[in-house]
């Protein structure tokens, strides 16, 4: 019977060892201290044994089933704990890595300057109308008095569908469009994307853009033309910027005028910006040519017009210092994210 507790001792010692997992260890315990395990079997059976060897055998007995017990618990804890750390290193969340945040978008420089200007015009009382990009010969040439062998054509040679149908070389058409269907007066800014047979290299684009104006009415006089345009460019940039009426010539104007500020870098001293000249021309316009009016069915002799027209793309340049006219169309968002 010693024997026998001292094997189940050594047995016991090497079989906990080997156990690797708490489910194993559960078999083991159960075969050696459950209810038919070997040892409460063992300790049944003491009532069998001569007097003599009860004590000691039962002692002995005792202490196997003790050591027993110890052995499971030094196991179950150790295997605990390596499954629990198997099972927090299986369901490890890496807090260090970067989320996948939302990306919050940036408005395009050429959004910004359009809807600035037109913010300004609409508190001057304009209407911010839009017109079609593909438009017919007489919206943006003939009506605005550039007949078909008119030299102005050399400038804006553009991309034709048909004889008749091309894409706009300015949003002058929409001046037209917008006085054929309603009667004076008018006060209308136009902005929009135009197109040119251009080259595309830092200072030419066959796309760009431009915000249109026209004001019809009676006693329209050029006074109100530079009170306008003084205004926005005050407003635009700066209070203390001042304008300048150079003679210039445009089809369907007559006065027409070229407007420039002053150099809003050097305050009119020279710098690089208006090279030197204290200027930087920023818009054409004038009073709308009787033609034009004729060719909308309004009488010259009861009411007048200005118009103007500005390159967005132009303006976007200077306010921001963009040295190339191609960024505005690559999209690298690296670029758009740099304006407010
Ligand atoms: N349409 C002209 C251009 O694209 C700009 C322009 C000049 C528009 C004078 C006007 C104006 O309305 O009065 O070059």
């Amino acid at each position: 019977m010693k024997e026998t507790l001292l094997h189940i001792q050594s047995e016991a010692r090497e079989k906990v060892a080997t156990v690797q997992s708490s489910a194993e260890l559960e078999v083991l315990r159960r075969a050696y201290l459950g209810r038919s395990g070997v040892l409460p079997q063992i300790l049944r059976s003491m009532g069998k044994l001569p007097a003599e060897e009860r004590p000691v055998i039962g002692k002995l007995a005792n202490e196997t089933k003790e050591l027993i017990e110890q052995l499971l618990a030094q196991r179950a804890a150790d295997l605990g704990a390596r499954e629990q750390e198997a099972q927090l290193a299986a369901e490890r969340i890496d807090v260090t890595l970067p989320g996948r945040g939302g990306s919050i978008g940036k408005k395009h420089p050429l959004t910004l300057v359009t809807e600035e200007i037109c913010e300004i015009f609409t508190g001057l009382g304009f209407e911010v109308v839009e017109g079609p990009e593909v438009e017919t010969e007489w919206h943006n040439f003939i009506a605005l008095n550039i007949p078909p062998d008119h030299p102005a054509r050399d400038e804006q040679d553009t991309f034709y569908f048909s004889d008749d149908l091309l894409l706009r070389t300015h949003t002058s058409p929409v001046q037209i469009r917008t006085m054929e269907s309603r009667q004076p007066p008018v006060r209308i800014i136009v902005p929009g994307r135009v197109y040119r047979r251009d080259p595309f290299d830092a200072t030419h684009s066959p796309i760009f853009h431009q915000v249109e104006g026209l004001l019809v009415d009676e006693d329209t006089t050029f006074a109100d033309l530079k009170g306008t345009l003084t205004a926005f460019a005050q407003k635009m940039f700066g209070a203390g910027v001042r304008t300048r009426f150079r003679p210039s010539y445009f089809p369907f104007t007559e006065p027409s005028a070229e407007v420039d500020i002053s150099c809003i870098f050097c305050n009119g001293d020279g710098c690089g910006v208006c090279k030197q000249s204290g200027w930087i021309e920023i818009l054409g316009s004038g009073m709308v040519h009787p033609n034009v009016l004729r060719n909308v069915g309004y009488d010259p002799e009861q009411v007048q017009g200005f118009a103007f027209g500005m390159g967005i793309d132009r303006i976007a340049i200077l306010k921001y210092q963009v040295n190339d006219i191609r960024l505005f169309f690559e999209n690298d968002l690296r670029f758009v994210r740099q304006f407010e």
